[in-house]
């Protein structure tokens, strides 16, 4: 008899944790195809191995410029930022404006749902 009450509730929150999951799965698919096209010419995503760019291996969490035997620009050796999702945000809607004198030449990506879809993939690199 109880249960019924509840019923509804349980409907809902399972409903909720599909569509949520279902985004989040979206955002990392997106975020790949983004990441290949506009920044895969630069990072390699396999551990330590450098391109033009550092390795992004593993980068959310880390603190910038930390890569070891990449050379980096003085700007982002002290930068002191640990990438996170509000600093990757702001570096990639803006990597000069975040990081003035950094030598990363990307203009930037203005949309902020594909910022949010290359964070969620660059998530998965670990
Ligand atoms: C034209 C080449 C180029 C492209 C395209 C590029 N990057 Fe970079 N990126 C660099 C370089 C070079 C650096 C090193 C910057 C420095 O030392 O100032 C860098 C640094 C970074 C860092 C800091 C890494 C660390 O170890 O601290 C992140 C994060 C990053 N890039 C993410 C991205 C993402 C995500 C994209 C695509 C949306 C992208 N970059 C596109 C060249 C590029």
């Amino acid at each position: 008899m109880g249960m019924s009450v509840f019923k509804p509730v349980s409907i809902m929150a399972v409903a909720l944790a599909i569509m949520t999951g279902g985004a989040a799965a979206d955002d990392v698919k997106k975020g790949k195809k983004l990441f290949k096209s506009k920044c895969g010419i630069c990072h390699s995503i396999v551990k330590g191995k450098r391109k033009l760019g550092p390795s992004l291996f593993s980068v959310v969490g880390k603190k910038a410029g930390t890569e070891p035997k990449y050379r980096y620009s003085s700007a982002m050796k002290k930068s002191n930022l640990t990438w996170n999702e509000s600093s990757l945000d702001e570096y990639l809607a803006n990597p000069r404006k975040k990081v003035p004198g950094t030598k990363m030449s990307f203009p930037g990506l203005k949309k902020e749902s594909k910022r949010k879809a290359v964070i969620a993939y660059l998530k998965t690199l670990k």
